[in-house]
């Protein structure tokens, strides 16, 4: 393809994606996961991956954000390759909180500072208090997990995925657990959260509704092993109506790439 450097960047061609991978391909022992997967994310972003049972989305996570380094292909956060500690920059929310039962809020939260902050100083303390209100959890910070409605255990996550300040937060199917009204103020809760923080988002999900409700972009993936089968521009403002015909017909479109 060639390219004009004087022309206009788009996301997907932007000189300096936050997050770009690049002939990505994964296997594990006989089973190819990945492959061939480009996908250049670009500052701010909000990209939406979704994809049938099998087709390597928690993969690809797991390549993004450092959790399996054996890999072929070029995947760079904020330029520096995920294996020369490009990964450093990327906070994970995984599908189930994974919260520590014996800790409270508070120590939760500090789980995902930097190795190097010490978690009892003024600052860290200001920091996790920080991001337990920015979760709205305000007056929690002392709760333990067992006292956390599902939804509440999934902030805590969210806020533990942002204590690092990472450059990319990943997220790989966050709300399918809960409830459908839950989960729909988890989906605004987490829009405010990006907005708030500025933050670039990889959000991993299985519902299509959700992901052209809050996505700039949806990728689907397909194929085994997976690769990008095409990819849906949500060209509308927020905050954007459920039942916006535009969305609905945005849903149907990916819901057809998916082959559903
Ligand atoms: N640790 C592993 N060892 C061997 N094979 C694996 C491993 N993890 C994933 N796979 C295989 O890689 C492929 C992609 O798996 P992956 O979990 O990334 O899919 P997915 O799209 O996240 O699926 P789901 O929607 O069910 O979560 C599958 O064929 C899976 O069996
Ligand atoms: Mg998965």
């Amino acid at each position: 393809m060639s390219s004009d450097a004087d022309g206009p960047a788009t996301p997907t061609e932007s000189a300096d994606p936050v997050l770009a991978v690049d002939g990505l391909r994964k296997r594990y022992d006989d089973t190819v996961a990945l492959d061939g997967v480009d996908l250049a994310v670009a500052d701010g972003e909000f990209v939406a991956v979704v994809g049938p049972s099998g087709c390597g989305k928690s993969t690809l996570l797991r390549v993004l954000s450092g959790l399996e380094a054996e890999f072929d292909g070029r995947v760079a956060v904020d330029g520096t390759d995920v294996r020369d500690g490009g990964s450093d920059a990327v906070g994970m929310v995984f599908q189930e909180p994974r919260l520590l039962d014996w800790a409270d809020v508070r120590e939760n939260v500090a789980v995902g500072l930097p190795a190097d902050v010490d978690p009892q100083s003024p600052a860290a303390r200001d920091r996790v208090d920080d991001l337990i209100e920015t979760i709205g959890l305000d007056g929690f910070a002392e709760s333990h997990p067992d006292e956390l409605s599902g939804g509440m255990a999934q902030r805590v996550a969210l806020a533990r995925g942002l204590a690092y300040d990472p450059s990319v937060l990943l997220l790989d199917e966050p709300f399918s657990a809960l409830d459908r009204l839950t989960k729909a103020d988890q989906q605004d809760h987490l829009l405010d959260v990006w907005e708030a923080r500025d933050t670039t988002v990889v959000l991993v999900t299985h519902d299509v509704e959700e992901a052209v409700y809050l996505a700039d972009r949806v990728v689907v993936l397909g194929g085994q092993p997976g690769s990008v089968a095409s990819v849906v521009d949500v060209d509308i403002d927020r905050p954007r109506e459920r039942a916006d015909p535009e969305l609905v017909a945005l849903r149907r479109e990916v819901t057809t790439a998916l082959g559903r």
